[in-house]
């Protein structure tokens, strides 16, 4: 038996109450080379985009995944879909080993997974008509029937007009944009949509709307969602479990409300007092400055990659820098409770308040 602090099994395994999982990844890693030189270009470094992230969803499931720009999020999208090559680590797709499938063998399971994106102006073209943007799954899968019919069908569900199937997209406003998005990710009927903040380019006034459609359709058609976003607030009112990322690591991972009543890592902590008043916890009324951007990828920091923002570690030593260990090594992922699991050294007590902003 492994002697290993909270084995990625183990982490897989919490909440294997709902049967086996529909997609699971363990130590995936994604390293993007940089490279200089003319002639023979020379990988001088790597952006860590994804550091030995390791979790799993199950069928019927929606798993948050946030954290700030920059984080990672896109990128272990991606990865999942294998849209990009892992630098390392599994994944596992309905029972499958898909980590090294090829092009052709992922034809099947591309059907399966599909993807909503977060610009509906960027991800459409804008000379395609709806109903060819609509039927082009159909026609790359070579399915059976009437397109036109399926596309208009389809249209009617995600609350567009089927008689507007041949407007152009650039005709559509951004929320009915996202519509076709999601019209498009659910032709082939997937189990899976990975959803990469699909509503942060929307006015506020049309999020809640694409939100409930994503919710009314996920009931329908049993979809597990992957379900991406910067914004706490958006990710807590659709997600079953969340799970928070921070430089290319997932530093905690609970059920929502959990992670939202109490959240154990200072990051979390931070994130949860910038969601706007009304919708903060009780004990985090503070809102909680993190000094500084994000670190570089390129170069991030040792220990734990929190420690130079982290409000906690700066309390700890009384004001001589941060302790040691968050200097030193990553924390390994511990086990709060059945379904919380939390990367730091010195996680938070429930309660705990943090109004300090770190220091200056
Ligand atoms: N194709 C790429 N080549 C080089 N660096 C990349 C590439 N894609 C993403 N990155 C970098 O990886 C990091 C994570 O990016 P991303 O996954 O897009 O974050 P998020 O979606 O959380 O904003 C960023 O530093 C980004 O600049
Ligand atoms: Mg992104």
């Amino acid at each position: 038996m492994s002697q290993v602090d909270t084995p990625p099994e183990d982490f897989v395994r919490s909440s294997k109450a709902r049967g086996d999982p529909l997609l699971s990844v363990e130590n995936l890693t994604k390293r993007f080379p940089i490279k200089r030189g003319v002639v023979f270009q020379k990988e001088v470094a790597a952006v860590q985009a994804v550091e030995d992230v390791t979790f799993a969803f199950f069928p019927g499931e929606t798993l948050g995944l946030v954290g700030e720009s920059g984080c990672g999020k896109s990128t272990t999208a991606r990865l999942v879909l294998k849209l990009i090559e892992a630098s390392g680590g599994k994944i596992m797709f309905d029972g499958q080993d898909i980590t090294n499938l090829s092009r052709r063998d992922m034809r099947p399971i591309r059907r399966e997974a599909q993807m909503i994106f977060q610009d509906p102006y960027a991800s459409l073209n804008p000379r395609q008509t709806v109903g060819s943007i609509i039927g082009t799954p159909y026609r790359i899968h070579k399915t059976e029937g009437e397109t036109k019919k399926k596309v208009q069908d389809l249209m009617d569900r995600v609350g567009l007009n089927p008689e507007h199937y041949n407007r152009y997209s650039h005709e559509f406003s951004g929320g009915q944009r996202q519509r076709i998005g999601v019209a498009r990710a659910l032709a082939l009927r997937p189990k899976l949509i990975v959803c990469d903040e699909p509503v942060s380019a929307l006015d506020v006034s049309i999020q809640a709307q694409v939100l409930n459609l994503l919710e009314d359709l996920q009931e329908e058609f049993k979809l597990t969602y992957l379900f991406i976003s910067h914004d706490l607030g958006v990710v807590r009112h659709v997600s079953d479990r969340i799970a928070v990322m921070y430089l290319g690591h997932i530093v905690e991972l609970a059920t929502a409300d959990e992670l939202y009543n109490n959240p154990k890592h200072p990051y979390t902590a931070a994130l949860l007092s910038a969601v706007p008043k009304g919708a903060a916890t009780a004990q985090l009324t503070d809102r909680i400055v993190l000094e500084g951007d994000v670190p570089s990828p390129v170069n991030p920091p040792s220990g734990c990659v929190f420690h130079p923002r982290c409000p906690k570690a700066m309390t700890l030593t009384g004001g001589n820098g941060v302790p040691d260990n968050c200097r030193e090594g990553f924390p390994p992922m511990g086990q709060v409770s059945e379904n919380h699991f939390c990367a730091c050294w010195y996680p938070l007590e429930k309660g705990e308040k943090l109004h300090r902003a770190a220091h200056q």
